[in-house]
């Protein structure tokens, strides 16, 4: 997957994608992360924003600039995503979907936002979440991350995806490792015996559990699916 990050401060992503798992896949190819500095498209590289029309605080991001970043990044069958608090708000479904497109291009808002006009040039405005960040630019490191995963080859193991959180509507359950016994406190039994049907009952009641007392709105959306 291609993906075209455009925003105020490229220098922002420095690190995120140069570690661990997202940086394994961008060595093997699987994912290719470009940055564009909006900016590059302002006259003689200044303004990018102004104040805006009828009054009001902040400065919003100029149509021109914007636009003119996009067009030098967009594809045929790019899906272009306007990272904003006013989007649908970014889940597991949504990261899966994406994951399918070959070309994504994620725009980072800054100061107020973009100018409304720019809206047309978009397929979709994602939120990650009912906040208000002060740019786009760790939206789209979460998007980033999240639609990764779902890229074949990303995770080194297939199931640890398809187990995770949010793949049966519910989160993962509890997961243990060595010592047998931290602080006093014991490694589950069923999980140091071998009985694999009896660990999947169990690790499945757990999550059930926990999902209903964090999250009862996830439980009741698969008791009625
Ligand atoms: C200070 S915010 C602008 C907020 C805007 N005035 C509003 O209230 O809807 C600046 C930029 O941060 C990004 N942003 C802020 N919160 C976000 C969120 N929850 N999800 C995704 N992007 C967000 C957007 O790109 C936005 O243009």
């Amino acid at each position: 997957m291609e993906i075209d990050i455009l925003s105020l401060f490229p220098s922002y992503f420095r690190g995120p994608f140069d570690v661990s798992i997202i940086m394994r896949a961008r060595e093997a190819s699987l994912l290719e992360i470009r940055h564009t500095d909006i900016r590059d498209f302002a006259e003689n590289r200044r303004k990018v924003d102004d104040r805006p029309f009828g009054g009001g605080p902040g400065m919003v991001l100029c149509p021109e600039p914007v636009a003119n970043a996009i067009r030098s990044v967009r594809k045929p069958h790019s899906r272009v995503i306007y990272l904003s608090p006013q989007g649908g708000v970014l889940n597991a479904k949504k990261c899966e979907e994406l994951s399918s497109f070959d070309h994504i291009v994620l725009l980072c808002g800054h100061y107020e936002g973009i100018d409304e006009r720019v809206l047309t040039m978009i397929d979709e405005e994602i939120s990650i979440g009912d906040y208000v960040l002060t740019s786009g630019c760790a939206a789209a490191i979460v998007l980033v991350d999240a639609v990764s995963r779902f890229i074949p080859g990303v995770v080194g193991h297939p199931d640890a995806v398809a187990e995770d959180s949010f793949q049966e509507g519910i989160f993962d359950g509890p997961h243990y490792t060595r010592p047998e016994v931290f602080e006093g406190m014991e490694v589950p039994q069923v999980l140091r015996e071998g009985n694999h049907a009896e660990i999947r009952k169990w690790r499945k009641n757990k999550a059930i559990e926990k999902t209903g007392r964090v999250r009862p709105d996830l439980v009741r959306g698969v008791m009625f699916k």
